[in-house]
């Protein structure tokens, strides 16, 4: 089939978010500028430059206690920064839990019940045993086509990984199986690896 997004798909579900999969899921965990505390994972999330390391992530739609957006893209706009947490797949619930639609008071990390420490760069916390955390400082807030979608882009000036993801120098995602959005309701596990060489190499 061949369908112009404009003109609608005529399928039961939008297959466009199935279409561009798996993506890695950016665990965002940001504070307010009055120390509220907000956790919500984006899937449409990525790294875009190496040097220095940057990420992207994009918030679509809002929240009635947030005008015209929701409590992640507020609360950077209010401080500047924002802190990536890697998901595992053990981390899934939690993940899921954190993603409700709740007030901007609610602190996803006790709702959640997922143990925070205080990132080191940047005002914000982080979850404690996610495999890796990228402490960032946002460079740039783009507003996209559309009504209440914004890209977010951020310099990544702190980098944790867990030590038992470390093995002899290498970070093993084999350590940790990376959780992974699909469409609709489903998710992927990355269980398996393996390495090509590059022309040349
Ligand atoms: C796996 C997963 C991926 C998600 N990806 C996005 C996304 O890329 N962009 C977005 O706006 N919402 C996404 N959501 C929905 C947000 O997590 C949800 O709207 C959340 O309440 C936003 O929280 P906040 O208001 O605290 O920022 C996703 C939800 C799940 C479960």
């Amino acid at each position: 089939m061949f369908y112009e997004p404009r003109q609608g798909h005529g399928l039961p579900h939008n297959p466009f978010n199935a279409i561009v999969t798996p993506r890695p899921i950016g665990w965002i965990s940001t504070r307010g500028a009055d120390g509220s505390e907000n956790l919500a994972p984006y899937s449409f999330f990525n790294a875009v430059a190496y040097v220095p390391p940057q990420v992207m992530f994009a918030s679509t739609s809002t929240k009635p206690d947030r005008e015209g957006t929701k409590d992640s893209v507020a609360n950077i706009r209010e401080t500047g920064v924002f802190c990536v947490n890697i998901v595992e797949f053990a981390a899934r619930d939690a993940m899921n839990m954190s993603s409700g639609p709740w007030p901007r008071e609610v602190d996803e990390f006790d709702r959640a019940g997922i143990a925070r420490e205080e990132c080191r760069m940047i005002a914000a916390s982080r979850v404690a045993d996610a495999p890796a955390a990228l402490e960032c400082r946002m460079t740039q807030i783009v507003t996209l086509e559309g009504v209440a979608n914004f890209l977010v882009l951020g310099e990544v000036v702190g980098v944790h990984l867990r030590e038992d993801c470390l093995v002899d120098g290498v970070f093993d995602i084999t350590r940790f199986r990376p959780l992974a959005r699909c469409g609709y309701r489903d998710y992927a596990v990355v269980e398996e690896v393996f390495s090509l060489k590059r022309p040349g190499e």
